[in-house]
């Protein structure tokens, strides 16, 4: 029942297996240091395109340059050729309309390229977080909400980009007030300052609101991602909801969740209605004082009707900046709040790491040796103490003990995904952390105790780990793990998609597909942990049939809670409460160690629940 293309090892070094991404990888990334500001940490990704960024801004200016000529324009038209008669009307007319194309193509362009910049912008930002999530260590993902992270990689990066890159435009517009306002000044001094009288109140409106709205925008944020977490839950454990009838609970939670967001998001419209009126009209109070002042200038002759006209228009020029310039404060509150959510996740370290300088892991011969290892989960309990155990070079150790006593965990260490807190572990004499962890985790081949399957095609899942394999190699692993019987009944066979984390098949099909997956890649160690614990005993045998012959040629090291799985090790590890108490043969420890007994009668009575059990809600994957 050996399986051809298994268990010939061509090469003899390693090679990279994963698949090498084929994005554009951002340009820049963000600032590492937490304690710049905000806008500084973020400046690098917008720098590096800065060109187009620039000219977008530049073009945004040029036509609002041309925009303000037009009210002066207007002055002089009436002043000199409507009242004047001394400048022909076409005169203007022309200037007015060529003034009006220029701008029509300046604003064009400028959008054009500022929305590039802007989806751009957006589009580095997310790979940067995605990389880094990927690059994170399972104890951040231990404590780590999803719906949190899904949040922040969505609506708070858009709130970001979104102010990156239009503050910058808005801010031109705004600075067009101080353009207009040289305009009125050449016009008539004391008819500007007037008209201008209100702006130290816009100022301090502006510096409230911004005070104000920071919490609440915060808070919108953190309520949102409370609420992604919660259908997040909601979707992935439906069936243990569904199984104890807890909808209306849930439902429950739900709606007490979007009442928070609904009342943040209200109070938040609360401020906006306070502040918002106050920004947009005081505008208008000026232009009343220019009314009641230049009225009374022009009736005294100090300036011509024109001026009234271009004072009018300049001031309403001024409005629509003033209105995104509270727009622009409520966005940046948001912004600022996003960013911080977003760099919490930047700013999070990895705690595994690959050492300078470390190398890959040559092909090994397969000796795996721990050390005196400890370990705690973070700054938990110990749950390994002082274990020492050698697998010999093709040999198979059954790991042994009762639930909980660190035999996962033991597996977890030996894969890197986390870092021994003394000890070490070697393999072929060379320490885990010194060696790269894809070339690691490519020559220690894993079947976890939840496997875990990605709604794609039965051939997909299993080629996981070597996305190149054919289909024969696919088959062959599969008909190693026993899976290609039931495979091939399916609908579409080895092309069936399967639901989300593989709900459509039965426990046991699972992890057949998860042994195979391991198989595939062939790699010199494997870790088999629960493997075959929710499979039926016929299925298990013909399982043991093939995995003696692939065991044979590779170091195993098998979580073992059966007697058939026991039997196919060479030596079995008995695991105390962290513990190695004893090792050697079943018959031996049988013989001479009455716990032994003791833990066996007691994991078959476990086995028996297992069984029963499927894994249904899968949150702490
Ligand atoms: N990610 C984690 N963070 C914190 N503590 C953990 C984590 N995973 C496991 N533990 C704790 O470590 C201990 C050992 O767990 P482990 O999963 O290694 O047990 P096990 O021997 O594999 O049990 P079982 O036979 O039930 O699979 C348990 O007390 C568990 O609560
Ligand atoms: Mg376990």
């Amino acid at each position: 029942m050996r399986a051809t293309g298994l268990t010939d090892r061509a090469t003899s070094s390693f090679e990279p297996v994963g698949v090498t991404a084929r994005y554009r990888r951002p340009p820049a990334g963000v600032d590492p240091d937490p304690t710049k500001s905000r806008t500084r940490r973020i400046w690098p990704l917008l720098a590096a395109r800065r060109w187009p960024f620039i000219t977008a801004i530049g073009l945004s200016f040029l036509s609002l340059v041309l925009q303000v000529q037009v009210p002066n324009l207007l002055n002089q038209a009436i002043d000199r050729s409507v009242q004047g008669h001394q400048v022909p009307l076409e005169h203007y007319v022309v200037i007015v309309a060529v003034i009006g194309g220029l701008v029509g193509i300046c604003g064009f362009v400028s959008r054009w390229l500022l929305f590039r910049v802007a989806y751009d912008f957006e589009f580095d930002l997310r790979n940067l977080i995605y990389e880094h999530l990927s690059a994170m260590s399972f104890s951040f993902y231990d404590r780590v909400q999803s719906g949190q992270l899904i949040s922040r990689a969505n609506s708070d990066i858009r709130s970001v980009q979104m102010y990156a890159t239009f503050a910058p435009l808005i801010l031109v517009q705004c600075g067009i007030g101080v353009v207009a306002f040289c305009f009125m000044l050449s016009i008539s001094v004391p008819l500007a300052l007037v008209a201008m009288s209100v702006m130290p109140f816009l100022f301090w409106a502006g510096i409230r609101m911004r005070h104000v709205m920071f919490p609440i925008s915060w808070i919108i944020q953190a309520r949102l991602a409370e609420v992604a977490t919660l259908v997040d839950e909601n979707v992935n454990g439906v069936r243990v909801v569904r199984s104890f009838a807890q909808e209306g609970r849930e439902v429950g939670q739900l709606a007490d969740a979007s009442a928070a967001v609904a009342w943040a998001y209200e109070k938040d419209a609360d401020l906006r209605a306070r502040f918002t009126p106050i920004m947009q009209n005081l505008p208008q109070v000026g232009l009343a004082l220019v009314l009641l002042f230049g009225g009374w200038m022009v009736i005294h002759g100090t300036v011509g009707i024109g001026a009234i006209l271009a004072f009018n228009a300049y001031l309403l020029m001024l409005q629509a900046p003033f209105m995104m310039l509270g727009m622009l404060i409520m966005m940046g509150q948001r912004a600022g709040a996003s960013a911080e959510r977003i760099f919490e996740v930047l700013d999070e370290r990895p705690d595994v790491v690959e050492r300078p300088g470390a190398i890959d892991l040559e092909v090994p011969a397969g000796r795996v040796e721990f050390t005196d290892v400890s370990f705690s989960y973070g700054s938990g309990p110990t749950i390994i103490e002082d274990v020492s155990l050698t697998l010999a070079p093709g040999e198979t150790v059954a790991l042994v003990g009762r639930t909980g006593s660190g035999k996962s965990t033991l597996a977890r260490l030996l894969l890197r995904f986390y870092d021994v807190d003394s000890g070490s572990i070697a393999i072929d004499g060379t320490d885990v952390a010194d060696v790269t962890l894809p070339s690691l985790r490519a020559q220690v081949g894993v079947v976890t105790d939840e496997p875990f399957l990605f709604s794609a095609s039965v051939a997909d899942n299993i080629a996981y780990g070597r996305p190149d394999a054919t289909r024969d190699e696919v088959v062959a692993a599969a008909t190693a793990a026993n899976a290609h019987g039931f495979i091939t009944g399916l609908a579409d066979g080895y092309d069936t998609v399967v639901g989300e984390r593989g709900y459509t098949l039965s426990g046991g099909q699972r992890q057949r597909i998860a042994i195979a997956r391991a198989l595939l890649v062939n790699p010199p160690i494997l870790l088999l942990d629960d493997a075959t614990s929710a499979i039926d005993v016929h299925v298990e045998q013909l399982i043991h049939d093939a995995l003696e012959g692939l065991l044979a040629e590779r170091t195993t090291l098998v979580v073992a809670h059966r007697l058939s799985t026991i039997a196919l090790a060479d030596r079995v590890a008995l695991l105390e409460d962290g513990r190695i108490t004893a090792t050697g043969t079943h018959a031996e420890l049988l013989a001479t160690v009455p716990v032994y007994a003791d833990v066996l009668a007691h994991v078959a009575d476990d086995v028996a629940d297992h069984v029963a059990d499927e894994p249904t809600d899968g949150r702490g994957a």
